[in-house]
């Protein structure tokens, strides 16, 4: 495995190579990272990983300094999973100028997680596609723990004409059905037993869609007064066509629930998709 930190590096290691699949991270690696590896290596003859947490797509006051850097572990755990490459830039390699160029998604970005977190779809947008012309993958793989991410994704990847296959994968959960994520790392004791009530709501919310319920402003509001009652802070709670992520209209019968809310310090999304 190659561990390479600069863009020219990059390229000429990758020159030679016919063909690779690509999983873009921000590190701090666990089993829902792993998991997108092992779908991306049977793909190509060179897996290649990326490490980067991207400035770009945090905002002023959420945790891009605090965010976990652990390359040294990262690396054990890509070795292990047998990744070929694994590119760890630093900032100056990513962004050597201000980056005044960027991908801007202009409806995606407003909704859901975008709308709590303006500017944030810009910087995903902006820097995957930065990735993928240094790595120039014929596929990708993301994960649909950050369903909105993926849409926004695909959609770069359609709408630009990009060469690359966009591949999803499930969820990868704790066994009390907790999505994992870094941010869990920031999770206390008390707050990590607490945790997984997001998942079982969607999953309620969920079974009442599959039962036929339609009025989806009341299965949100019930969701949201249940992890209120609870000391969550809800973001959103909504329920979206799986699509294109707008409310649903009657009849619709691939949807998705998508959940974020403050527990304590920390923010967590998840979702679920209901095909009726
Ligand atoms: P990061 O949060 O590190 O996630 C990297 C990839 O792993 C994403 O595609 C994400 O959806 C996927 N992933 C995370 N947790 C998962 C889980 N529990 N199950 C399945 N997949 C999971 O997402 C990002 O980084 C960044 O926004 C990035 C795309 C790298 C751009 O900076």
């Amino acid at each position: 495995m190659d561990v390479i930190h600069s863009v020219a590096g990059l390229r000429e290691r990758l020159q030679q190579v016919p063909n690779n699949v690509f999983v873009p991270t921000m590190g701090n690696l666990h089993a829902g990272h792993i998991q997108l590896i092992n779908i991306a290596k049977p793909r190509a003859a060179c897996t290649v990983v990326s490490i980067f947490v991207n400035r770009l797509q945090f905002g002023p006051r959420e945790d891009f300094e605090r965010y976990p850097r652990t390359l040294e572990a990262d690396c054990e755990k890509l070795r292990a999973a047998g990744v070929d490459v694994v590119f760890a830039p630093d900032e100056k390699e990513i962004y050597p100028d201000p980056q005044t160029y960027v991908v801007e998604p202009s409806d995606l970005q407003h909704i859901l997680d975008g709308a709590v977190r303006p500017g944030h779809f810009r910087g995903v947008s902006t820097v995957v596609l930065k990735l993928f012309n240094m790595v120039s993958p014929h596929s990708a793989i993301f994960g649909k723990k950050d369903y909105q991410q993926c849409l926004v994704l695909a959609n770069m990847v359609r709408q630009l004409a990009l060469p690359i296959e966009i591949i999803l994968a499930e969820t990868v959960r704790a066994d009390d059905g907790l999505a994992l994520s870094s941010r869990n790392a920031y999770l206390t004791e008390t707050e990590r037993r607490e945790a997984p009530r997001l998942y079982e709501q969607l999953c309620l919310a969920r079974d009442e869609l599959t039962k036929g319920a339609r009025d989806y402003q009341r299965i949100e509001l019930d969701v949201m007064a249940a992890l209120a009652h609870h000391g969550w802070k809800p973001d959103y709670i909504s329920v979206r066509r799986q699509s294109d992520l707008q409310p649903p209209t009657n009849g619709e019968r691939r949807l998705v629930v998508l959940a974020a809310a403050r527990l304590g310090k920390t923010r967590l999304i998840d979702n679920i998709e209901a095909n009726l």
